[in-house]
């Protein structure tokens, strides 16, 4: 049965109150539009949404593909598309300059085409002092909506077309959670789920508890439906995705914790693997350390922000634990999960960061040996506490820094990686590889690359693959017997 069917859809009568029902009401009316156009146009109308930022924004892409297929787009190249999308992310300054340059790219390309639209999202669109500037210096852009609103997305469409002007919809925050709407995965055979959204954490220099509002926790019998559904449809990865899921369910009515949730979502028959970020040190329970040591389908990955080595940069950052008491986190995990990797996010350069302080994160560095670390130069967010910290650190200091940092981090990554070479282990493929189309590319539990001779139609099987050679960050393999 048809979404339309299903929600009895008569465009005759007023929108339904319902959400769901009601984005279902405007899809179906944005349909229509998109259907005129595109008879005006003489040719199919098609979109492109380019994403920036984390693994929440690539979902919430998806989401918006999902629509964007349903009313009738045709996907296709950012420099060709009539619709182009930026899913923006704020979480450091460049980010948000990278959009302003690729939308005065942008305004040429709409002014020779008179069907085209742009829409901008996400979380740089939360801050009001960017909605100013658009309105002020970019009003050639058609929609902008939030990270609250996503779900809107065809509603908004339609006031596109009904007004002919800019349409603005921005939330501060919501409570709402709405389920059960469209979407277009990326991949046919993993998917990401989201299982919370927003963050209460507010780290000091960290913007994303504005942007992205207070913590809220689905529903675990929605969230179990969701994976259930996907599995009947070939995904057998999942990726639980919240900015601190070890703090999932605190807030829910019938509070569960998140080791409870992965509990049950392993019993899901079908379901292969589970992955999940992002954790925060400071809620990672002993009850979730136990079912990863004991659980078959839990990935042996955990992704820990460290940011950084010194308990006094942590303590000025509002992180909650000690450089002390990471370490012995990071002991007990591996005393229990012993092949578990670990990947962390450092962040260099934070204000008042000493050369003693720096030398304590290099220190975590060499004892922790993690798999990879993504290293960061600290960007400073207006309307954060640490923005108006004294001792900012000065730009070249900060570079030395990060330089020293990133070096030691890939030599060791390099060394740790090398550890399976000779194994043979279990690779989900994902891919073609983009540089040799006789291999494909797959991954293993611990989220490291393989790459091996074969073709697209391995895509989505598991194989057994002998890893032959280590290359830094990925291995060469090939099939085991
Ligand atoms: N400057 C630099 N890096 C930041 N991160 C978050 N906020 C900032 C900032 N203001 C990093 C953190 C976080 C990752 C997603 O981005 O390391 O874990
Ligand atoms: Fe993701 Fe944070 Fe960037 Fe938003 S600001 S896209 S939540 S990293």
């Amino acid at each position: 049965m048809s979404d339309h069917m299903k929600y009895n859809i008569d465009l005759m009568q007023t929108p339904p109150e319902e959400d769901t029902a009601r984005q279902y009401y405007y899809i179906e009316k944005a349909k229509k539009y998109v259907q005129k156009e595109s008879e005006e146009a003489g040719r199919p109308l098609t979109a492109c949404i380019t994403t920036f930022g984390c693994q929440m924004n690539a979902r919430d892409s998806e989401k918006l593909r999902g629509i964007l297929l349903d009313i009738g787009y045709m996907e296709a190249p950012e420099d060709e598309a009539d619709f182009v999308i930026f899913n923006t992310c704020t979480v450091r300054e460049n980010a948000n300059t990278r959009v302003y340059g690729r939308l005065g790219q942008l305004k040429p390309h709409k002014k020779k085409n008179s069907h085209m639209k742009i829409g901008l999202c996400g979380c740089m669109m939360q801050e009001p002092e960017v909605i100013e500037k658009l309105k002020k210096s970019y009003s050639f852009v058609d929609l902008v909506f939030g990270t609250h609103n996503i779900y809107k997305f065809a509603e908004l469409i339609c006031q596109r077309y009904e007004s002919g002007k800019m349409v603005v919809d921005i939330w501060k925050d919501t409570d709402k959670i709405v389920e059960d709407l469209p979407n277009k995965r990326k991949y046919s055979f993993k998917s990401g789920i989201n299982i919370m959204f927003g963050c209460n954490n507010f780290c000091s220099y960290c913007i994303v508890p504005y942007v992205r509002g207070r913590e809220r926790s689905r529903k675990p019998e929605d969230i179990i439906r969701e994976i259930e559904r996907l599995v009947s449809d070939g995904v057998t990865e999942v990726m639980l995705l919240g900015q601190n899921v070890n703090s999932y369910g605190k807030t829910l009515d019938e509070p569960i914790s998140f080791a409870q949730l992965l509990q049950k979502i392993q019993k899901i028959e079908g379901l292969k693997r589970i992955r999940f970020m992002t954790s925060h040190p400071k809620d990672l329970s002993d009850e979730l350390i136990d079912v990863m040591a004991t659980s078959k389908k839990i990935c042996k990955h955990l992704h820990l922000p460290v940011q950084s080595g010194s308990t006094e940069i942590l303590k000025k950052m509002n992180r909650h634990y000690t450089k002390e008491s990471y370490l012995e986190l990071v002991e007990k995990l591996r005393a229990k999960v012993p092949d578990i990797s670990l990947t962390t996010d450092i962040i260099v350069g934070f204000p008042g960061e000493t050369e003693e302080d720096f030398e304590e994160t290099l220190d975590v560095v060499r004892k922790v040996r993690y798999d990879s670390a993504f290293t960061f130069i600290y960007s400073k967010r207006t309307g954060t506490p640490a923005a108006k910290m004294e001792n900012q650190v000065p730009a070249d200091v900060v570079k030395k820094r990060f330089d020293r940092l990133l070096h030691e981090v890939q030599s060791i990554a390099a060394e740790v990686c090398a550890v399976h070479e000779g194994t043979t282990q279990e690779v989900l493929i994902e891919s073609v590889s983009d540089h040799d189309s006789t291999m494909v590319t797959g991954r293993m539990s611990n989220n490291l690359l393989v790459h091996l001779k074969g073709e697209a139609s391995m895509i989505g099987s598991y194989v057994n693959a002998h890893l032959t050679e280590c290359k830094g960050f990925y291995y060469l393999g090939e099939l085991a017997e």
